[in-house]
């Protein structure tokens, strides 16, 4: 068995993460994840008339649908090497209209500097493994690569912590001679959640191989993060009406 526990970080860029999952991140989660994706920001991005911000891109998902419904710039950002190594090969494969429209940041939102780019920036799945400092420089970020009047769809984290463990298991995929399969196990430690994912590898003769990987993410109420968007310049929007995702607006100045 092979095990990777990434410890939360203690700046606001995390360590290179993801080294195990994203080896299995498309082929257990990609097709429902792309509908989900769809339906809670495709409107919007149709709508974006600026730029669009991807924040925390993972292996593309959310940027890839809005270079399809969209005509404006899309800009990735994605930390983890692991991952963006998936998004770069996604993204080299796209015909050359849709790559000149596409930057990759290879940093936190903050480390980009983005100014006034985007009329829409998405957190899809991303803001529940933030931790609160983490959060508010996201905030402050999302910020400045909007314009005023632009608006922050985010995917709510899990509003407490589980009352005992949380298992989700992924269907199994069969690929050629092999099956792939896994599960997340989400449990109460202290203030976080500790997600621990495990991933299997079957042949005819058996298991191949097993992996796992640890995660952290911090829960927080709709309001809890409300709060904080207003002390940032937002407000809260009534235009988003799934209540897994949370609308907010950027202030126009008066
Ligand atoms: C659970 S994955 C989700 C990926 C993608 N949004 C999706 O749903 O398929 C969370 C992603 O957020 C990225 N991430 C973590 N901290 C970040 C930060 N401070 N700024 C931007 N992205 C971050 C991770 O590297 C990871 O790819």
């Amino acid at each position: 068995m092979h095990s990777v526990i990434v410890e939360p970080p203690d700046t606001l860029t995390p360590p290179d993460s993801y080294a195990v999952s994203a080896e299995f991140y498309d082929v257990l989660q990609a097709q429902d994840d792309a509908r989900r994706v769809r339906h809670l920001y495709g409107p919007a991005v149709a709508k974006a008339r600026l730029g669009v911000v991807d924040v925390g891109a993972g292996t593309g998902r959310v940027t890839l649908m809005s270079l399809a419904r969209s005509e404006v710039g899309v800009h990735a950002v994605e930390p983890a090497r692991a991952m963006r190594a998936a998004l770069m090969t996604r993204l080299a494969a796209l015909p050359s209209t849709q790559r000149a429209r596409v930057s990759v940041h290879p940093h936190t939102l903050g480390e980009a500097a983005l100014h006034d780019v985007a009329d829409l920036v998405v957190c899809h799945n991303t803001v529940a493994c933030l931790s609160p400092a983490a959060r508010r420089a996201l905030w402050a970020a999302a910020g400045d690569a909007l314009v005023p009047g632009g608006t922050l769809l985010l995917q709510l984290p899990p509003a407490r912590l589980p009352v005992e463990d949380r298992h989700r298991v992924f269907p199994v995929q069969r690929m050629g001679r092999h099956e792939y399969g896994g599960r997340m196990v989400m449990s109460a430690a202290g203030p976080r959640i500790r997600t621990r994912v495990e991933y299997w590898v079957r042949g005819t003769q058996g298991l191949l191989r097993q992996h796992t990987e640890t995660f952290w993410m911090w829960p927080a109420t709709r309001s809890d993060l409300t709060a904080d968007l207003r002390r940032h310049g937002f407000t809260v929007s009534s235009a988003h009406h799934d209540p897994a995702v949370l609308a907010v607006t950027l202030r126009q100045e008066a």
